[in-house]
């Protein structure tokens, strides 16, 4: 697990990407009736987005390495009467957690890996994926201006994510990432993934 360096950046203020809300793309989601049964966040920082798809009714399991970032997880869902599990995992080994889910959200985690890490991670998502379930990747776009830190092209993600490795990319739509220091959010991809 590599959670030091990414706890540092929740211990001294919030980090670029935690907004204190959920991603617009994810509201989207859950106004379009888009999750269904267990739903896990993988890198799921400070909660917002796990909070919220929680606040509508799913069971929520929401893993990061970072503890710090796990902290303020659970206080959030403490202070708000929210039920939302946060726990310590490394999304490159979501094997371990010997679970199934039916839907899943990666947003921002996807596009921190580099391109070794990609083809485990993705055999990771599987692992923990009920096959028909439904990944949804949020990640910076290649496509500017003013791209993310870490911009990833629409064929990096349907070489990622492919029926080699039980995955079917059904749509890559453009779309925002919020930040702390984009007025609208970033250029991003917001990707919906069957597990076949
Ligand atoms: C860019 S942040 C996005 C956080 C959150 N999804 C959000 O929208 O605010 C990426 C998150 O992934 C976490 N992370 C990085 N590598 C990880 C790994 N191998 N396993 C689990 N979490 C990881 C980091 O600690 C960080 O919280």
């Amino acid at each position: 697990m590599t959670g030091r360096p990414w706890d540092a950046s929740y211990q001294d203020g919030p980090a670029p990407w935690d907004v204190g809300k959920p991603q617009q793309a994810i509201v989207r989601v859950g106004a379009d009736g888009g999750f269904a049964g267990a739903v896990l966040d993988a890198g799921c920082g400070s909660g917002e987005n796990a909070l919220y798809v929680a606040a509508l009714g799913f069971s929520v399991l929401g893993v990061d390495v970072a503890e710090t970032a796990l902290a303020i997880a659970r206080a959030k869902a403490a202070e708000r009467g929210i039920d939302v599990e946060f726990i310590a995992a490394d999304a490159l080994r979501l094997d371990r957690l010997r679970r199934g889910v039916d839907t899943v959200l990666d947003c921002g985690l996807f596009h921190t890996f580099d391109a070794d890490e990609r083809p485990g991670y993705v055999t990771s998502l599987a692992s923990v994926t009920e096959h028909g379930g439904t990944l949804y990747v949020l990640c910076f776009s290649n496509e500017g201006p003013d791209t993310g830190p870490h911009p990833v092209s629409p064929e990096e993600l349907t070489a990622a994510f492919n029926s080699g490795n039980g995955w079917k990319v059904v749509a890559i739509e453009p779309d925002r990432l919020d930040t702390r220091y984009h007025d609208n959010g970033a250029p991003a991809w917001f990707a919906t993934v069957k597990r076949i």
